[in-house]
């Protein structure tokens, strides 16, 4: 599939955008600075924090899993069988409560992600979502793939 084009300069913090890519949704999301600087906070919850297993380019190996810290883009297919989780900035799962900063729940079987497409431990998916290929053509523009 050929690459795909994502103006991001209307996006808003908080606020999320999806743009089809290979017949799949990517998901581009502007984080805030707070979320940003709580992504370390989670490490104990997640399964692999530090993003060892390679589901992101080497670029996207970090601890925000992006280029920008404030943008990422992530594949919006949840690694356990293929369902679209849904982005859940704000309304945690029950069991979560108060720990809950914001992130993806898939609904076929209940796996979470945070808002880096980190999984959390003792989930069925078995990966942190994927980084698709990207980059920066101008700060308001990203080409995926
Ligand atoms: Fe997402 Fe099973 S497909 S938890």
């Amino acid at each position: 599939g050929a690459p795909v084009k994502a103006d991001i300069s209307k996006l808003e913090v908080g606020q999320q955008m999806i743009v089809e890519w290979r017949g799949q949704p990517v998901w581009v999301v502007r984080r805030s600075k707070q979320t940003v600087a709580d992504l370390s906070k989670l490490d104990d919850q997640l399964a692999d924090p530090s993003s060892a297993v390679e589901q992101q380019p080497t670029y996207a190996q970090n601890e925000y899993r992006s280029i920008n810290p404030e943008i990422a883009v992530l594949l919006g297919i949840c690694t356990h069988l293929g369902c679209s989780p849904t982005y859940r900035p704000e309304i945690a799962p029950e069991d979560l409560g108060e720990k809950w900063l914001g992130g993806f729940l898939c609904p076929c079987h209940g796996s979470r992600f945070d808002l880096a497409g980190r999984v959390y431990k003792g989930v069925p998916a078995p990966t942190n979502l994927v980084v698709p290929p990207h980059r920066f053509i101008d700060d308001s523009v990203i080409e995926v793939g």
